[in-house]
């Protein structure tokens, strides 16, 4: 099966088309096109991610994007309904809606969550032999949330920021720092370098939650940590970067100690993180070390680095392993974009 995926949740415009099938113990996925188009430079001047600037861009975007596209068959459509910007879903819903529509093809809406989440699962374009439950870890620049996937595709959030998303805070930390955005590759640069040069910061931050009896987590606390810290203070560039180091490993500190906690309480028996943030090569590391030592059994999984950023190729193996598990998400009704679309909404 062929599936044709729209993406335009965010600053990024995606499209791809991906064939899958259904293997004895999973899937396989084969990417036959990927095209990427980044705002992100464009945002960049106004240090955020501006939704109507996004849908204009979108808008421009798709069809430039398309040409490449328009003479292939596909059996369906897939296009992300949310969670996400609306102006921005809906531009890329228009889109999907009418090219199902001349082709005469099933439209698939996908979860931009699941996208990620089934996406990182794929190991050499193999969703393989996973051992349920399996529980996730979503960061990105909207969503911070731990998954447990009991049965294929049930989803069951068990913790989440009661506030910012990791993402948003390595972006706000950021501008504080007067870094550009997107400011999470910022930090985890200056952080690798403090390493390299064992540079630590005399600013000590906070790390929040620590202690609860939850798999909640909050990072504004740590966020305002950080601006009162920084307050009125000119940082040298070797500060900067121990700053950013910190910042870091107090997130990392925080992401560990709750992943133990998830995988302790769910008995998962895989754990996956997934999500733009998902591409910090420190929280990866850190993540692989303190759970394949301390639950050596578990199945440990990360994305490739390619796909850790919003992109087309995961919403089509999403909406794929969903279609060939056999699951029908197709939809003659006209749905809208949701904004807030939780990864544990019943389609
Ligand atoms: O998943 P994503 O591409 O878009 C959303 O769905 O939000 O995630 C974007 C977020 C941004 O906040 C960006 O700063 C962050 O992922 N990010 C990183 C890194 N690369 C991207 N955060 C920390 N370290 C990175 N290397
Ligand atoms: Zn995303």
């Amino acid at each position: 099966m062929k599936i044709l995926a729209i993406e335009t949740s965010c600053d990024e415009t995606g499209i791809a088309i991906v064939e899958g099938e259904k293997t004895p113990n999973g899937f396989s996925f084969h990417i036959l096109k990927n095209a990427l188009l980044s705002q992100a430079q464009l945002h960049a001047e106004y240090g955020g991610v501006y939704p109507n600037l996004a849908k204009r861009e979108h808008q421009k975007n798709l069809p430039v994007l398309f040409e490449q596209f328009a003479n292939d068959s596909v059996d369906a459509i897939a296009v992300t309904q949310g969670p996400g910007l609306e102006p921005a879903l809906w531009t890329g819903i228009e889109f999907a809606k009418k090219l199902a529509q001349e082709k005469n093809l099933p439209l698939l809406p996908t979860n931009h969550m699941e996208g990620h989440l089934i996406s990182s699962l794929a190991k050499d374009g193999k969703i393989e032999g996973i051992q349920l439950p399996v529980l996730a870890l979503l960061i990105s620049g909207g969503h911070t949330e731990f998954v447990l996937m009991r049965d294929w595709f049930t989803y069951q959030i068990i913790g989440q920021t009661l506030d910012d998303a990791v993402g948003e805070a390595f972006d706000k930390v950021a501008r504080m720092l007067a870094l550009p955005y997107p400011g999470g590759p910022e930090i985890s640069k200056h952080a690798r370098a403090a390493r390299e040069n064992n540079l630590q910061s005399e600013i000590k931050l906070p790390r929040p939650m620590l202690q609860t009896d939850s798999c909640d987590v909050s990072f504004s606390g740590l966020k305002t940590a950080a601006l009162y810290a920084l307050r009125g203070k000119e940082l040298s560039q070797e500060e900067k970067k121990a700053f950013a180091r910190e910042f870091e490993d107090a997130v990392g500190d925080v992401l560990a100690a709750k992943t133990l906690r998830a995988l302790g309480q769910t008995g998962a028996q895989t754990f996956v993180v997934g999500g733009g943030v998902a591409a910090n090569a420190y929280l990866r590391a850190k993540l692989e070390a303190v759970v394949t030592k301390e639950f050596p059994d578990v199945e440990f999984r990360l994305p490739e680095h390619a796909i850790t950023g919003d992109n087309a190729i995961m919403i089509a193996e999403a909406a794929l392993a969903r279609a060939l598990y056999g699951l029908d998400d197709s939809t003659k009704e006209d749905f809208r974009a949701v904004g807030s679309l939780s990864i544990s909404s019943k389609k």
